[in-house]
């Protein structure tokens, strides 16, 4: 994608319109497996094109431009995988984000559905129940994703006169773990579907928090929200909702909340007063029309203003160091005020 995503020209035009081909060419060598076939060896193209059973032309004319992104190195007349590639894409590496990408090379055939969601404005699967399966790579994916910023956020929110924690649609729970690790006096409280919060138990045992770590199995917007807690976390929750159903959350998670507690908001949101930026937020309303019934992004004046409604008025937005956090390093707060004590009514003194 260009830099300034904008068109003003019909070069410009040409430039936006032919960026897929790059995310085409990475898909192809996904289709053959061609980073995990390759491993740590150096491959001469009639040999790879044998192995993977392809032309050698079509082969060499892929690496060519696989490398000219940096996913291969050249090495006189052969190739090898890179450094990234080594890392993040094959199966072998500890950093391997097989879900996440899994799910971005998925979306190549679902994007494609894009015209038919417009004219009937359901989502292409409305038709497909939700398998556990698919939940459970998702939510990996969604680990794989949040990995970085998750430790990033933690360790620039402070949280340390807070003792109980909920994570709303928390998945895998990394952000809850991230929030635990930097806070060793906190409970958290991870509440999603079953199938997520299998990865989040594995992530957990894995982590050795293991013991500061609970699991509420529910729907926040057809059921309660039990518990009552100090912190309630809504990350990437509010984008696959409507106003109206992220009031309702917004008003079980007031009452779930302690006197002084801090709900906390991470999503990404739109620029007023247009709301055309940024082009990455606009895009994302796309995929939340393409797979949710509901879903969209919104600028912070309207989620403030639902808020408000909800009777969370005192909010307050949080910058993040610029190049860290999730999307746009912005996370919005909205406290719940202690109730100030009511005088005590004193009795008129008797004469
Ligand atoms: C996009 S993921 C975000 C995961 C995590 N909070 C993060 O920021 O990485 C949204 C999560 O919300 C969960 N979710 C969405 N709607 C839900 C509902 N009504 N009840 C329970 N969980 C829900 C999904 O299962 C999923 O794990």
């Amino acid at each position: 994608m260009p830099t300034k995503p904008t068109i003003e020209s019909f070069k410009q035009f040409r430039e936006i319109v032919y960026s897929f081909r790059v995310s085409r060419i990475i898909f192809s060598a996904l289709d053959l497996d061609l980073f995990n076939v390759m491993g740590h060896r150096e491959w001469a193209i009639p040999q790879l094109a044998k192995r993977l059973k392809v032309s050698t032309r079509g082969l060499h004319i892929l690496c060519r431009n696989l490398a000219s992104v940096g996913l291969l190195v050249p090495a006189l007349g052969r190739y090898r995988t890179s450094a990234i590639v080594k890392r993040y894409l094959q199966k072998e590496s500890s950093e391997y984000r097989g879900d996440y990408v899994r799910l971005m090379h998925r979306q190549w055939d679902e994007w494609s559905r894009l015209t038919d969601v417009v004219q009937t404005g359901v989502p292409f699967d409305s038709q497909e129940p939700e398998t556990p399966e698919y939940r459970e790579s998702f939510t990996w994916a969604m680990h794989h994703r949040s990995q970085e910023p998750a430790e990033q956020v933690a360790s620039q929110l402070s949280l340390k006169s807070a003792r109980s924690f909920l994570d709303v649609g928390g998945g895998p729970g990394t952000y809850a773990l991230a929030f635990l690790h930097k806070n060793p006096k906190l409970q958290a409280t991870v509440m999603d579907r079953p199938a997520a919060l299998e990865v989040a138990k594995v992530l957990a045992t894995q982590s050795s928090l293991e013991s500061r770590l609970s699991y509420q199995t529910g729907d926040f917007i057809n059921d309660k929200i039990p518990g009552k807690y100090d912190i309630i976390w809504y990350s990437n929750v509010l984008h696959i909702y409507s106003p109206a159903e992220n009031l309702k959350v917004f008003r079980k998670i007031k009452r779930a909340l302690n006197p002084g507690g801090r709900l906390l908001i991470q999503d990404t949101f739109l620029e007023n007063p247009k709301g055309l930026r940024p082009l990455e937020t606009n895009l994302f309303a796309v995929s939340m029309l393409l797979y949710t019934d509901t879903g969209n992004t919104y600028p912070i004046q309207d989620v403030r203003a639902w808020l408000q409604k909800a009777g969370l008025s005192r909010t307050r937005l949080i910058k993040l160091k610029k190049g860290t956090g999730d999307w746009e390093g912005q996370i919005l707060e909205a406290r719940l005020p202690v109730p100030t004590s009511v005088p005590r009514r004193i009795a008129p003194r008797s004469i």
